[in-house]
C-alpha cells in the first residue's frame, strides 16, 4: 500500500508528482491511500507517508483538458478528490480520449466536482462584502466568508485586481488572503469572531441594494439559487431581503386584483408559426451554463456573468452592448442609468417592459479600474464573437418575431458583422428564420450626448424607433 501525504488541501503540484510516479510504477488506484499534512491522526494512517517512487525511464501525456479540470476538481472539498483524480488519471494512460466521454463515471464525477468549485469561486466574487477598519489613510477592509470549497487562492486575483487600491482582508476558516496594495499574501484561515461587525458602509449597501430591487422581476427561488441563505448573514443587504419580498408580494397581489376587473382578454402567446423550431435550450439551463463562461478573458475581473432576462416567450427582444457598473452588482440587465433611460423611453413609446426579453451582446462588464471607479470599455470583434453564442441560444430559446439591436455592439451581434446604425436605423430588417430585426441607438448614447437640444431630439427618435417594437407588440397581443 501506497502512503501518499500531501502539504495542503490544494497541493496540486505534489498531487501530480505523485500520481505521475505511481501511474508509470503502475501502482493500482486500490493501492493508494491520500492524505493531506496535519490529518496523519486519520484512520490507519502509518506513522511515516511512503516515498515517492523514483522515476527512471517512461512518460505519458495527458490532454490539457485534464490538467485543467483536475486543478480545479482538487479545490473540491471532498476528502475522496485525490483518490477520484488519481483513478481517472490511471484509466486515461491507456485511453486517452476517455476524458472526453462526458457519461463516463469518474469523467461525470471530476467534471461535477470541478464545475463545484468554479461556482463557488463565483459565489465568493459576488458575496464578498468589506468591512471598513479605521478611516482615511488608515482604513483596512475585512471580509468574512465561508466558502463550500478551497477557492480563497482561485477566487483572490479577481478582488486584487477589482479593489487594488484598498487594502484589504479576507478572512475564512480555511485561509486568509491579504492585499497591501501591491501584492497577495496568504496566512491560516481564522474563526469568525476575528472578523469585524457592522460599520459605516453597510447602510450604503443597504441602500443601494433597495434601489436595484425590482419587485416585477422577483423570483424568490432563482434568488435563493444564486444567493443561497447561508451567504445571507454576511450580507449588510440581508436584513432587507424579506421586508422587500413581503412588499413585492404585496404589490404583486394588487396588481393581480386589479387585472382580475380588466376587461382585456388573457395575453396569450399566438400559435407558433410554422418556421419555428422548438426551443432549443432551457433558459434557466442556459443562464446556469452561462454563469461559468469562461469563452473570453472577461470573465476574470467582472462580478459575475449578467444574462438576459424576460417571460420566454417573449415577441420582442431587446440586446445591449454589455453590462455596465451596476448592472455587473447587480446581476441584472438594464438597472443602472442606461436602464432607467431605456424604461422611460420604452413607457412613452408602449412597449411593456415585462413583456420583452432584455439581454446583451456581451454579458461581462469590461472595465478598467481608475481609482474608485470603474470604467467602461468597449468590447472588441472577438469578445463579441466569443460571448455570441449565448445570445444565439437565447434567440432560439425565446424565438421572437423582432430583435431591437441597440447600438453597434449589439448590431454587430445580431447581424454578425459590423453592421453601421445610421444607414439601417428605424427600419425592420430580414433576419433569418422569418424574424425581424430593428436598430436603434444605445440608451447610453443618449446620456452621453453634452448639447441639451441634441439630447432632446436624439431621444424623440429613439422613442420613435421604439414606437415600431410597441406596433408589433399590440398586433401580437390583438392575435392572442
Ligand atoms: N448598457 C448595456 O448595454 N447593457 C446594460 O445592461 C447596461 C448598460
Amino acid at each position: 500500500m501506497q502512503y501518499i501525504m500531501l502539504d495542503t488541501e490544494t497541493d496540486f503540484d505534489g498531487w501530480r508528482k505523485a500520481a505521475r510516479s505511481l501511474v508509470l510504477h503502475h501502482v493500482p488506484p486500490g493501492a493508494v491511500t491520500w492524505t493531506v499534512q496535519g490529518h496523519e491522526a486519520e484512520l490507519f494512517a502509518p506513522s511515516s507517508p511512503s516515498p515517492i517512487l523514483e522515476v527512471n525511464d517512461g512518460t505519458f501525456t495527458v490532454s490539457a483538458k485534464f490538467v485543467e479540470l483536475a486543478k480545479a476538481a482538487i479545490l473540491h472539498r471532498d476528502s475522496e478528490r485525490f483518490a477520484i483524480l488519481y483513478r481517472l488519471l490511471f484509466r486515461l494512460k491507456d485511453n486517452h480520449d476517455l476524458i472526453e466521454v462526458a457519461t463516463d463515471p469518474d469523467v461525470a464525477l471530476v467534471t461535477a466536482m470541478a464545475k463545484a468549485v468554479y461556482r463557488d469561486e463565483h459565489k465568493m466574487h459576488a458575496f464578498v462584502r468589506f468591512r471598513e477598519i479605521g478611516r482615511e489613510r488608515q482604513a483596512h477592509y475585512v471580509a468574512w466568508f465561508e466558502p463550500e470549497h478551497h477557492v480563497v487562492k482561485l477566487a483572490a486575483p479577481f478582488f486584487a485586481k477589482r479593489f487594488a487600491d484598498m487594502p484589504w482582508s479576507i478572512l475564512t476558516p480555511d485561509l486568509c488572503a491579504h492585499w497591501d496594495g501591491h501584492a497577495l499574501s496568504f496566512t491560516p484561515g481564522v474563526s469568525k469572531s476575528e472578523a469585524p461587525g457592522e460599520d459605516r458602509l453597510e447602510e450604503t449597501w443597504r441602500r443601494y441594494y433597495a434601489s436595484i430591487f425590482n419587485p416585477a422581476r422577483l423570483k424568490v427561488k432563482a434568488m435563493q439559487a444564486e444567493m443561497p441563505k447561508k451567504y445571507w448573514r454576511n450580507l449588510p443587504e440581508a436584513s432587507i431581503i424579506k421586508p422587500l419580498i413581503e412588499d413585492a408580494e404585496r404589490m404583486t397581489g394588487a396588481m393581480i386584483a386589479n387585472a382580475a376587473t380588466d376587461p382585456h382578454k388573457p395575453q396569450k402567446r399566438p400559435e407558433a408559426p410554422m418556421r419555428r423550431k422548438p426551443a432549443a435550450d432551457d433558459l434557466e439551463t442556459l443562464r446556469e451554463e452561462a454563469a461559468h463562461c469562461r469563452a473570453c478573458h472577461l470573465y476574470k475581473d467582472a462580478t459575475q456573468t449578467v444574462f438576459g432576462e424576460g417571460p420566454k416567450n417573449a415577441n420582442i427582444m431587446l440586446v445591449g452592448e454589455q453590462p455596465g457598473d451596476k448592472e455587473d452588482l447587480a446581476g441584472h440587465p438594464f438597472v443602472g442609468p442606461a436602464g432607467q433611460m431605456l424604461d422611460r423611453a420604452l413607457e412613452e413609446a408602449g412597449v411593456d417592459r415585462k413583456k420583452v426579453y432584455v439581454t446583451n451582446a456581451v454579458k461581462h462588464f469590461k472595465f478598467v479600474p481608475r481609482g474608485k471607479v470603474r470604467l467602461h470599455q468597449k468590447p472588441n470583434t472577438p469578445e463579441i464573437r466569443a460571448c455570441r453564442q449565448w445570445y444565439e441560444r437565447e434567440v432560439s430559446a425565446i424565438q421572437p418575431d423582432l430583435i431591437v439591436a441597440m447600438g453597434a455592439t449589439a448590431a454587430q451581434s445580431v447581424f454578425g458583422k459590423i453592421t453601421p446604425i445610421g444607414k439601417n436605423r428605424g427600419r425592420l430588417i430580414e433576419l433569418p428564420e422569418g424574424r425581424k430585426a430593428l436598430v436603434t441607438v444605445h440608451p447610453s448614447y443618449l446620456l452621453r450626448l453634452p448639447d441639451p437640444e441634441a439630447k432632446v431630439l436624439e431621444y424623440r427618435r429613439f422613442v420613435e424607433d421604439l414606437k415600431i417594437a410597441a406596433g408589433l407588440q399590440k398586433k401580437a397581443a390583438r392575435a392572442a
